[in-house]
């Protein structure tokens, strides 16, 4: 028999008969809800012919007398005597190995769970509650199978943004007479809450688990034609995406997968998933000196601009590199404060004149107190700043804040043509600080970006919001941590991507509402994205395009596995 662990959609044994009992709660293990849930003891003893089934994370369900049903996850299962048998003996185990056949009735199969609430009746569906009920000893165990039994089980919205079906170690549950399986989405209405992708979404995993795959998938959905999100003034406007992009890969997302045959269009559909390429996506390609970027993979516009250096007069942390202190980076924000008042024509290198001017120096000791070392330490670290970045032959940034921003449109930031390492900094920090300002600020540098519903997409997140001790670090984590609190209210939502989660600064870390957890081995990674116990255990073994999904504002954590085809184009 098989007991809802089902195999992908289109094998034979799909839907086999799960609603018939495979145990019966027991009470000798003890029987105990509690408020602590150290002390909650719920066991079932399952027979001898369902036994070989039974998995971890597996949902059963518990009928109350009255037909409420419990909702509980496997947590443990371990076979005990069923006679007083002592089987660690070199008589036993001669035997053991001596006779192939194993008698299950000579033992019993206890399985532990863990409640995860009442469910009772409600018109189609079931409504659910604490779970602050015990049930019956000997009252029959059976696997959940209804899909509105786990929507509701595992609290998951019915609607929302779609980030694939429900699974049981690795394989998606599908039950009933055509298999169906059940479908996971993130909450996305204004009422209760907020849509939770303004609240952040983090994915994280480990090389080649399929972050990439996963996060075109999801920005596909944010980009499906009827997204609207209302803003502060009450329009509802369609979002805009802008991604970075250090492998070049999202531009992709202007063109059709050519595996999405007329058979995946189908399924699609009827599950309500958008699919096929963005056709409003633009890459933005930041001009750095003579290099050139060659498109790979894709065909959609490009179109160049350049980061103006009076972006730095706000933000000295554009040019502070990874190791001014704080006394330093005081320095460098009074230079450029008094550089930006008297400079007639504020660029770079109107700025290294500057600094490398007498006066200036005289000034800066004398008036402004800085210490002389300090001064030259700055010095030092500016000359260093790659500065062919800034005022480049191309439109300036803030000019474009309309192609960079539009509802609906995806923009692509590629910094893959960019060999170093500080360039690409400066470029995202740029760019998102623009964002991220215009949108905070009560006088913006752009209206545009400050009136639009704004998806800020990052891969290889750790490489820029990474905890460090640099006054630089300090300001882009405060930046960042201050537009994760404020996302909710002003509409606009980051969406990181990382193989190094531990790596993040844990204070945007912490305002990060909903967790994708794909395949991760590294210890300290593990620890730092945190999924429930129940289901921690299995994120080293997770396999291409599953994951955790922890989301406590919208639902239980679950295991959850993504689609196996990329949504718009995935590679070359
Ligand atoms: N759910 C999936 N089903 C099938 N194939 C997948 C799935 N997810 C990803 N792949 C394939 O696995 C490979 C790696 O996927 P992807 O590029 O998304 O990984 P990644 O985690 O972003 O890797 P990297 O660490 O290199 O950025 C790609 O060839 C992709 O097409
Ligand atoms: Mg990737």
């Amino acid at each position: 028999m098989d007991i809802g662990e089902f195999s992908p959609s289109g094998s034979s044994d799909a839907g086999a008969d799960a609603s018939e009992p495979i145990g019966a709660v027991a009470v000798a293990p003890g029987l105990q809800l509690s408020t602590e849930a150290s002390e909650t003891r719920l066991s079932a003893y399952i027979s001898a012919g369902a036994r070989d089934a039974v998995r971890l994370g597996q949902y059963l369900l518990i009928p109350y007398p009255e037909g409420d049903l419990l909702f509980t996850r496997v947590v443990a299962m371990e076979y005990a005597a069923e006679f007083d048998l002592d089987d660690a003996t070199e008589i036993q185990t001669r035997r053991a190995l001596a006779n192939e056949s194993f008698d299950e009735r000579a033992y019993k199969l206890l399985l532990r769970m863990e409640p995860l609430g009442i469910l009772s009746r409600s018109g189609d569906g079931y409504t659910r509650r604490a779970s602050d009920r015990l049930p019956k000893p000997g009252a029959a165990v059976r696997v959940a199978a209804d899909p509105a039994e786990i929507k509701s089980g595992l609290a998951i919205p019915a609607g929302g943004l779609f980030l694939g079906h429900v699974a049981v170690n690795g394989r998606v549950i599908e039950t009933g007479r055509v298999p169906t399986p059940i479908d996971y989405r993130l909450r996305d209405v204004d009422t209760p809450g907020d849509p939770l992708i303004f609240r952040h979404l983090l994915i994280a995993g480990g090389t080649g688990a399929g972050k990439t795959h996963m996060a075109k998938n999801i920005l596909r959905q944010l980009l499906a034609p009827e997204r609207r999100y209302t803003m502060g003034d009450g329009r509802q406007l369609p979002p805009a995406v802008v991604q970075f992009d250090p492998q070049d890969e999202y531009a992709q997302m202007a063109h059709d997968n050519t595996a999405v045959d007329s058979d995946w269009q189908q399924r699609l559909e009827r599950m309500g998933v958008a699919y096929g390429g963005v056709s409003d996506t633009l890459a933005l390609v930041p001009r750095y000196g003579e290099t050139t970027y060659a498109p790979s993979g894709h065909t959609a516009e490009t179109l160049a601009f350049t980061i103006p250096f009076s972006l730095t007069r706000h933000r000295p942390y554009l040019i502070a590199g990874g190791d001014l202190n704080e006394q330093q980076y005081h320095a460098l924000r009074s230079l450029l404060r008094r550089f930006f008042a008297s400079a007639e024509a504020p660029t770079f290198t109107a700025f290294l004149a500057y600094l490398g001017a007498e006066e200036t120096r005289a000034t800066a000791l004398d008036r402004d107190r800085i210490h002389e070392a300090t001064y030259d330490a700055v010095v030092r670290r500016v000359r260093a700043v790659p500065r062919e970045i800034f005022d480049q032959p191309a439109p300036s940034l803030p000019e474009l804040d309309h192609r960079l921003v539009r509802p609906g449109g995806l923009t692509v930031i590629p910094t893959y043509h960019l060999a170093d390492s500080r360039v690409r900094s400066i470029v995202v920090l740029a760019v998102s600080s623009f964002l991220i300002d215009s949108k905070l600020s009560t006088s913006p540098l752009s209206m545009r970006v400050k009136e639009t519903p704004l998806i800020i997409g990052m891969d290889e997140a750790h490489n820029f919001l990474a905890d460090a001790d640099g006054a630089q670090a300090q300001q882009v984590i405060a930046t960042f941590t201050e537009a994760a609190k404020q996302g909710r209210k002003e509409r606009l939502g980051l969406f990181l991507i990382t193989q190094d989660p531990q790596d993040i600064a844990p204070g945007i870390f912490k305002q990060v509402n909903t967790r994708c957890v794909l395949n991760l081995v590294d210890r300290a990674a593990i620890d730092r994205v945190n999924v429930p116990a129940a289901l921690r255990w299995a994120v080293p073994y997770l396999g291409r395009g599953e994951m955790i999904v922890h989301s406590p504002d919208n639902s239980e954590a679950v295991q959850v596995t993504g689609l196996p085809v990329a949504l718009t184009r995935h590679g070359r």
